[in-house]
């Protein structure tokens, strides 16, 4: 991530990047749910990339007005706000989710609704399970060779739901569907980082499972120069595993992380479009089609490359204590996948 950061503080202070040759290798990438609060400001961080050239914002409200506001940043991508009927901006755009979807190269996904204290993420299957159906159908019919990350929450259905949808319409392509766990991977390392006294950006912990609760797992006994005491592995393990919580309890009724979310989602594209622009060193843990155990979809580190996944990679050795955390976590994450599969097929 140290470099993904970097290229990022670089495209912000440095706009004479944009109008090199990376800007003719950018890609359109539209943001669905792009008026909300990760929305935004993942469209912001998109705006800022060398990668990007077109950035399409849709939403069911509100993108006129986060587009007309973002194309006033002086960087050499553009930008459309679309809405499902009539209004996008410029005005002089074709309106409605074919245009925003058309020859987009990726689709980020982070629509739909976030939690409230007291909720789980699969009290959000029955509203959001829908949304992410309807929209990851429309990516079928109009971008079907595209890339999709999908943010919406239960991660650990709503990925195995898109699957299905896509094996309805014949477009099924695993190494194109991705369930974004990034932010799982950026408080792990924060956390661990705090801990050892240490530059957030020196640590990458592998962080594999699923994304909810108990299915996430960080593997600290993979970081190199980490021995924690007991306590400290087990504190900073359930940390991780429920740093949404975290946040959700912080927002008192407000919703879920959005900042951190942004970034994390930010990163994800950022390293996907380097991957299809040609860099041979994209590798990151994101939530995919796997035989790594008996779970049909598990996050673990995957290669990248110009069409998206070329290896789901393994995760390596686990401690005894890691192992026992697999053990209770895979009966849960098979759970809420099959709940994905059956809605899809209901
Ligand atoms: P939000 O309510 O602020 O924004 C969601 C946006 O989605 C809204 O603007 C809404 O209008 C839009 N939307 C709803 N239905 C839509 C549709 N059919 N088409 C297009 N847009 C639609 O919520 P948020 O805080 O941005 O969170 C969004 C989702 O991301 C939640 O499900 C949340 O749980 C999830 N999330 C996931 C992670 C992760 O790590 N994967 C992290 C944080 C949040
Ligand atoms: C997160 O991890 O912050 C998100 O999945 C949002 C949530 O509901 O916790």
């Amino acid at each position: 991530f140290s470099l993904a950061s970097r290229r990022l503080v670089n495209a912000a202070t440095n706009n004479s990047r944009f109008f090199s040759s990376t800007a003719v290798m950018g890609k359109k990438v539209a943001v669905l749910g792009a008026a909300g609060g990760i929305g935004q400001p993942l469209s912001l961080l998109l705006k800022l990339s060398p990668n990007v050239s077109e950035l399409s914002c849709y939403d069911i409200v509100g993108t006129p007005g986060v587009a007309a506001d973002l194309s006033h940043i002086p960087t050499a991508s553009s930008v459309t706000g679309n809405l499902p009927a009539a209004g996008s901006w410029p005005p002089s755009h074709n309106t409605g989710i074919e245009a925003a979807l058309t020859g987009a190269s990726v689709v980020v996904i982070p629509a739909g609704v976030p939690r409230k204290p007291g909720m789980t993420r699969d009290d959000l299957f029955n509203t959001n399970a829908g949304i992410v159906k309807g929209l990851v159908e429309a990516c079928a019919d109009f971008c079907p060779d595209a890339v999709l990350a999908i943010i919406s929450n239960p991660v650990n259905s709503t990925v195995p739901i898109a699957a299905e949808v896509l094996k309805k319409k014949g477009v099924y392509n695993p190494k194109k569907l991705c369930g974004v766990t990034t932010l799982d991977v950026c408080r792990a390392n924060t956390f661990v980082a705090a801990s050892m006294g240490k530059d957030p950006k020196d640590v990458n912990v592998t962080v594999i499972g699923g994304h909810a609760g108990i299915t996430i797992l960080p593997l600290f006994s993979q970081v190199p120069g980490f021995s924690p005491s007991d306590e400290d592995r087990e504190a900073l393990t359930v940390r991780t595993q429920f740093g949404g919580d975290e946040v959700v309890k912080a927002k008192a009724g407000a919703g879920s992380a959005t900042l951190s979310m942004a970034y994390a989602g930010y990163l994800f594209t950022e390293e996907v479009l380097r991957a299809m622009n040609g860099a041979d060193d994209v590798v990151q843990c994101a939530f995919v089609e796997s035989s790594l155990t008996d779970a049909p979809f598990f996050s673990s580190p995957c290669k990248f490359g110009p069409d998206g996944v070329t290896e789901v990679m393994g995760f390596g050795e686990i401690s005894a204590y890691e192992q026992k955390w697999m053990d209770q976590m895979l009966p849960d994450l098979k759970k809420q996948i099959q709940k994905g599969i059956d809605f899809a097929n209901q």
